[in-house]
């Protein structure tokens, strides 16, 4: 009889996590949902947030955690006195507590987007320039995140924080590597002491033998594709000392995770093969970086109302953090009522059959398949929502190399021009 439950027990279930993604949230908590004069790309009002949170609590109430990837602040001005620090602050404070009153036991990791900060983009180099934020989000953020973690929030923006004994989220602040910061040029300070961080924390998960995501506001990899080209991420020598890191620790990383884009992509991380025939983070010997894909890095749909409104659940295999499954639900608004709800948009595996996981290997294949097949592709830009004309190869090469190459500004830019 003792035997019994154990046999009944669903071993695959037993080992299966959940987890919300949601990015670029962009919220305006003075916003009047319904307000046409309001209504314009990366604004969104609380009661469409609200709205949103409370869809996600009744999917799933308990989650392992919430995953948010930055922008949480919107960027419209709505008066001559909004976007001041103070407001900047409030609606930090707002989004947390709209979190916690929907999911009171259920941790929130986010990272922050270039408009988390007053003025927004341009991020001071000298990290205590920004102290009057980090300070507050590591008040408010406290319910989350034990000490180590929130010291190091509170002088940086970027942190590390175990989500469970087997998996660890490290959370970049990649406002300190990005185009946008026009400061680093002249002061890569700030810069180099993140990328210290960052190989410092890959080393520790290794000899802890933990599984890491990696999540931040600018994709690592690859550009901003939609229509032309907008070069808002990061610098391309940050995106291969990136790519040269990740390859290095790839056995510990399981993903990653951005926002900033607004687009539902993914895009991977090719390995750099090295003339001494070591990878070598420190050394310049890289021949080329267009090996198989080490990683694969997602961009999030944003929760904004730039496209349509989304945000995703994840499934994951605890023991390894290897992520097994995911649907993504997307806004609908009832023209007759006005009143919002978030059905189903599509789930990775009946969306994508032709892919067996979402390892590095499949994805690769993947993209590589939509290359040649037109059907497969415009599958793909119908949920991305953001698409190519059917026969337009330039549009599709572009669309394709930056996620296929993306992790190497010289490999992109040779795939675009051996691709046009
Ligand atoms: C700006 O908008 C906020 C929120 O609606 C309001 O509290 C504030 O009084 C407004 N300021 C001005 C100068 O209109
Ligand atoms: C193209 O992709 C579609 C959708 O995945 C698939 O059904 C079809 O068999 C593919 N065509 C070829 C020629 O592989």
């Amino acid at each position: 009889m003792r035997l019994l439950p154990l046999l009944l027990l669903p071993l695959h279930l037993a080992s299966a996590g959940t987890f919300f993604w949601a990015t670029d949230m962009h919220v305006d908590i003075w916003g009047e949902l319904g307000n046409p004069s309001d209504e314009i790309c990366a604004w969104t009002p609380s009661a469409q947030l609200q709205s949103a949170v409370a869809a996600m609590s009744s999917i799933d109430a308990a989650p392992d955690f919430i995953l948010c990837s930055g922008d949480i602040v919107h960027f419209p001005n709505r008066n001559s006195s909004d976007l001041s620090k103070d407001v900047v602050l409030q609606t930090h404070t707002a989004f947390t507590d709209y979190i916690r009153a929907s999911f009171p036991s259920t941790p929130l990791y986010s990272a922050l987007g270039n408009h988390d900060l007053h003025p927004s983009n341009n991020w001071p180099t000298n990290v205590e320039d920004s102290s009057w934020l980090y300070s507050h989000l590591s008040e408010i953020w406290s319910p989350f995140l034990p000490a180590s973690s929130l010291d190091q929030l509170s002088k940086t923006g970027y942190y590390a924080v175990d989500a469970s004994p087997t998996l660890r989220i490290i959370t970049l602040n990649t406002n300190y590597w990005t185009v946008y910061n026009t400061g680093l040029p002249w002061d890569t300070g700030v810069a180099e002491t993140q990328f210290a961080w960052l190989e410092s924390e890959l080393q520790r998960a290794a000899a802890d033998d933990k599984r890491v995501y990696i999540n931040g506001h600018h994709p690592a990899v690859g550009v901003h594709v939609e229509g032309g080209v907008e070069v808002g991420g990061l610098w391309p020598l940050y995106q291969q000392r990136f790519a040269m890191l990740h390859q290095q620790f790839a056995a510990s990383i399981a993903a990653s995770f951005f926002g900033h884009d607004h687009v539902d992509e993914t895009r991977l991380v090719r390995s750099c093969t090295f003339e001494s025939g070591n990878p070598d983070p420190d050394s310049s010997s890289v021949n080329s970086c267009s090996g198989d894909a080490s990683g694969v890095v997602y961009v999030g749909q944003a929760l904004t109302n730039c496209h349509t409104p989304a945000f995703r659940a994840w499934e994951y295999d605890v023991a390894s953090a290897a992520l097994t499954d995911y649907t993504q639900y997307a806004m609908k608004t009832d023209e007759a009522t006005g009143e919002l709800s978030w059905p189903e948009q599509y789930t990775w595996s009946a969306a994508y059959d032709a892919m067996a996981d979402l390892s590095p290997a499949s994805w690769q294949a993947e993209i590589e398949r939509m290359q040649s097949n037109w059907t497969a592709f415009e599958a793909f830009t119908e949920r991305r929502g953001v698409g190519c004309d059917k026969g337009d190869e330039k549009c599709r090469t572009f669309t394709l190399c930056n996620y296929l190459f993306g992790s190497g500004h010289a490999e992109l830019l040779d795939c675009l021009y051996s691709g046009l």
